[in-house]
């Protein structure tokens, strides 16, 4: 069985680099590496990059990047149906990679051996006096207006044609666990939609890392970045909004893994993620199955409808090779 560490990067074609490398800083993450070809954004964390953006005429996602555990997982990776052999990667950090190509079309690389780098100063997160718990004494609150702070990629959701086919293709290629499904009765089968976390055994994990959602066209929905506590999210949010880029929803919290949400439209019309403060599970957890209604999106925020959530999306296609 195929071991995976974590979810590693994104890479997103664009027709113009510059614009969404102001969209990229504002959000949050930083300048690692640029040419006229690639630009490569990192977060806070020891990755050396989190975020590529391809030069392309045409605007589309691209690839979703997973990291391995051990250069074994790779061999026993090219064995699988579809899959290229291991191959080098051409990237600050190096290392190799195995290409997958998912039920929809989509593009996954199994990457190991890219070179970590050293993390950046985060601000510590805030310590917060709540009505019956207080845990700051003398010390003032004053967080600083800023991009806020993108720590890692945290998730994706993906729209698929075929739910049986897309979920039984990442719980049997990539090992992943139904943490929810939201289904339009009890007995369903296939759900409507799918939250699937990593196989980490007892330590914990975020309670989504893939979130599949039945559509009428295969496509990548957003991709979400963890920052670091309410106030930065807040904070960032501000500043999004300040330097003009274009809202799409937020800020409120999920109900499915629990996270603080916003959500931007980047320059080429991609939905982008910031959350904070989600849900933890492991082996232990028990799946959940969930009613789809608007409430199974969130908890409080914005008015949204599941199909206007869903239906917010760029006509780009997912490379098919
Ligand atoms: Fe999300």
């Amino acid at each position: 069985m195929l071991r995976i560490k974590d979810i590693n990067h994104v890479v997103y074609r664009h027709a113009d680099l510059d614009a969404v490398e102001r969209f990229l800083s504002d959000f949050g993450m930083v300048t690692a590496h640029k040419n006229a070809e690639r630009l490569y954004m990192r977060g806070t964390g020891p990755l050396p990059y989190i975020y590529v953006a391809e030069y392309s005429a045409q605007p589309g996602f691209s690839t979703l990047a997973f990291a391995v555990e051990e250069r074994d997982d790779l061999a026993f990776a090219q064995t699988l149906p579809g899959a290229s052999p291991i191959e080098p990667i051409d990237g600050p950090g190096g290392g190799e990679r195995v290409v997958l190509t998912d039920p929809a079309g989509l593009r996954v690389e199994l990457i190991h051996g890219v070179e970590a780098v050293e993390p950046l100063p985060m601000r510590e997160a805030l310590t917060l006096n709540s009505a019956q718990d207080k845990q700051r004494f003398g010390a003032v609150q004053r967080p600083v207006k800023e991009p806020a702070q993108v720590m890692r990629l945290g998730h994706i959701a993906i729209g698929v044609t075929d739910m049986q086919d897309s979920l039984s293709w990442y719980r049997e290629m990539l090992g992943l666990i139904p943490s929810d499904l939201v289904v339009e009765s009890d007995d369903q089968e296939p759900p409507v939609a799918a939250f699937l976390r990593l196989n980490r055994g007892p330590d914990w994990t975020d309670h989504h890392t893939v979130a599949l959602f039945q559509a009428p066209r295969d496509k990548v929905h957003h991709a979400s970045f963890e920052v670091q506590d309410f106030d930065a999210q807040c904070l960032g949010n501000a500043w999004m909004a300040e330097h003009n880029w274009t809202p799409f929803w937020g800020i409120g919290r999920h109900l499915l893994g629990s996270q603080i949400f916003d959500y931007w439209l980047d320059p080429s019309g991609n939905i982008i993620e910031h959350f904070t403060d989600g849900d933890l599970f492991n082996h232990e957890s028990p799946m959940g199955h969930t009613a789809a209604c608007d409430a199974s999106l969130y908890q409080w925020g914005p008015s949204m409808s599941v199909e206007d959530f869903l239906g917010e999306v760029s006509e780009y296609s997912l490379n098919k090779g």
